[in-house]
């Protein structure tokens, strides 16, 4: 969470760090600021969202060749200016932070007692005046904030300026996400690449531990032990138009639609005529999914659920038992593991502290092969995984996940199809079949999304209500779950997903005029089943939105309103009825008013735990 930018230039950097928060808003929205060091050190800070930044900055415009940003999502301290980054200490250093200082209570205790005044709740202060307190020894920045960080426990990526070196930023990196933008006789730093498209496309992704010291005509990497060392330079193919909003009213929207092109762009260069590569995790990996005898998956939120279809799929297909576990809960337990387990973590940003965590944990308990499904190729948690399968959804900015959770999807159906062939235990037919089916996935999308308008309608439903019950059964009930959890957070009506056979066991209590309950029914074999539970709620006055195939014969009446989105390949059809549920929970925000790319309280990227 916090997106960070900084940049050392010629030229004056306000604009690009603005231009950068702004790309980086995703990352948490709550409160923004700016500072650049010049004679002396001035910054703007408001609460609020990067537009309120720029609108202050209009009014009080500031000057400067060497500067850093940040846009906040609070931890430590109340949303407000007083907690806004940058922070500063005496005047002279002002920082940016993204993380967690565990240690800060004890280190505010003893800053305080040495004099140092704190004017926030953030745990970040105490880094700002820890290295004032060290410059004051060393009168070089560089080693007062390397000396700082042997204090500090916890995660972090820092950019710091210091009034007395006017020309010189220094940033940090651990546990935190930074990459270090280069320019001609420039340089930047960002949480993420994306922030630095519009002045650069050349990058070198930090490493834990590491210090960068940027001037404009250099910039020296330091690794943990403060060696100097070189790190490798990559050419982003990403356009900066890539991560702009378009003709379109909102990011999710864009990413809704954008899920045609995703899936197809995920699926290229990994079916080989009618069988799927066998080397799908890359060279040599085909010996490695012939021999494993189990799958723990680990995740979170939308991940999560990835996780949870897959595990129908891998147990169908491929006849391996398949355990999936939310990574927070998995790190703090004592799981079994066993060396032919293959330890899968998911995640569209490969930032998630909780899955990085867990990762780290499954390898000290003898997971000893790790595969990251993951959107982002430089991220933590592919560089930490033996293995990597990724998705090309491409930058996902809207904060629900959409166009991640489906490429998700599709690479795990790979997954498992592969699997199941190496293993044997599937067919020759029924993967023939399944790459069918995956090859017209991307047009079945463009079909599904054309249920657009009368999804539309549908949400009118949604106006005056609080609640939403969503029911599927089998390898749809993680589908229904996806969408309740898609529709609670961006249009705040609460909302559960059940197995619909769980119904009368509790949740039918819930059920009148007031409780839509939204219906996942593909024509498949547990469609009869998911007719009776639907039943159940008619006879209870319920209101039910029921999407399913055309073959299904379920009419519409005044208090059942069906969808027919088409006929629909079974293996895929987890993957084409996630479509419609997001364009409900989209539908549904829009009535409701709410801020549907920034939802309140949440953040993109959850690097914090
Ligand atoms: O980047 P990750 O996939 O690891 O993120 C996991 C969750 O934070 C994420 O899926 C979250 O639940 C989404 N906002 C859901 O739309």
């Amino acid at each position: 969470m916090c997106g960070i930018v900084g940049a050392v230039a010629e030229r004056n950097v306000v604009a690009i760090l603005l231009a950068g928060l702004q790309r980086l808003a995703y990352r948490g929205y709550d409160s923004a600021g700016l500072a650049v060091s010049g004679e002396a050190l001035e910054r703007r800070r408001v609460e609020g969202k990067v537009e309120r930044l720029a609108e202050l900055l209009a009014e009080r415009p500031l000057r400067g060749q060497t500067g850093i940003a940040h846009t906040r999502w609070a931890t430590h301290g109340v949303p407000s200016k007083n907690n806004a980054h940058p922070h500063w200490s005496e005047g002279d250093i002002a920082l940016v932070h993204n993380g967690i200082i565990e240690n800060h209570e004890a280190l505010r205790q003893s800053l305080s007692e040495q004099g140092y005044v704190f004017n926030s709740d953030t745990d970040t202060e105490v880094i700002v005046h820890l290295i004032h307190r060290y410059y004051q020894q060393t009168q070089d920045l560089l080693s007062a904030v390397q000396e700082s960080l042997k204090d500090l426990e916890g995660a972090y990526a820092l950019a710091i300026i210091c009034r007395q070196e006017p020309e010189r930023l220094i940033a940090a990196r651990r546990g935190s996400p930074l990459v270090l933008g280069l320019g001609i006789d420039e340089h930047f730093i960002a949480s993420d690449a994306s922030a630095l498209l519009p002045v650069t496309q050349r990058f070198i992704y930090l490493e834990e531990g590491d210090v960068v010291a940027m001037q404009r005509q250099q910039a020296d990497i330091y690794d943990a032990d403060g060696k100097r060392v070189e790190r490798e330079v990559h050419t982003s193919e990403l356009q900066a138009d890539a991560v702009e909003r378009g003709e379109y009213r909102h990011y999710m929207l864009k990413e809704i639609f954008e899920q045609p092109s995703a899936l197809a762009a995920t699926l290229e260069g990994r079916l080989q005529g009618q069988c799927i590569d066998p080397d799908l995790l890359g060279e040599g990996s085909a010996e490695l999914l012939k021999g494993i005898k189990a799958v723990q998956i680990v995740a979170c939120g939308t991940s999560y659920y990835a996780g949870l279809v897959a595990s129908y799929w891998l147990e169908s297909l491929a006849h391996i038992p398949c355990h999936v576990e939310v990574a927070s809960e998995f790190r703090y337990r004592e799981p079994l593991a066993s060396p032919d387990t293959l330890f899968i973590t998911i995640s569209q940003s490969g930032e998630t502290a909780d899955t990085l965590a867990a990762l780290e944990y499954a390898k000290t308990l003898g997971f000893d092969n790790t595969l990251s499904i993951c959107n982002v190729a430089e991220s933590a948690l592919v560089r930490a995984s033996d293995w990597a399968l990724m998705t090309h959804a491409g930058p996902e900015i809207g904060v629900a996940s959409t166009k991640a959770f489906t490429t998700q999807l599709l690479v795990l159906l790979l997954l498992s199809t592969v699997v199941g062939r190496l293993q044997g235990r599937l067919s020759a037919d029924k993967e023939t079949d399944i790459v069918q089916a995956l090859r017209k996935l991307p047009h079945d999308c463009e079909r599904m999304l054309e249920q657009h308008q009368a999804v539309t309608e549908l949400a009118q439903t949604f106006a005056d209500k609080q609640n939403a019950l969503f029911l599927g059964r089998g390898v749809h009930y993680p589908i229904a779950k996806e969408g309740a959890l898609k529709l609670k957070e961006i249009s705040y009506i609460h909302a559960e997903a059940y197995p619909a056979g769980e119904l009368k066991h509790g949740p039918l209590a819930l059920i009148d005029a007031d409780m839509p309950v939204v219906a996942v029914a593909p024509n498949d074999h547990l469609q009869e089943k998911l007719k009776s539970n639907l039943q159940e709620v008619q006879a209870r006055g319920g209101q039910l939105l029921i999407f399913t195939d055309h073959k299904a014969s379920m009419p519409s009446s005044d208090y059942v309103t069906v969808i027919e989105v088409g006929a629909v390949n079974n293996i895929s059809s987890p993957i084409l009825y996630t479509l419609p549920l997001q364009l409900l929970a989209y539908e549904a925000a829009l009535i409701k008013g709410t801020d549907v790319d920034q939802p309140r309280n949440l953040a993109k990227a959850v690097t914090v735990e």
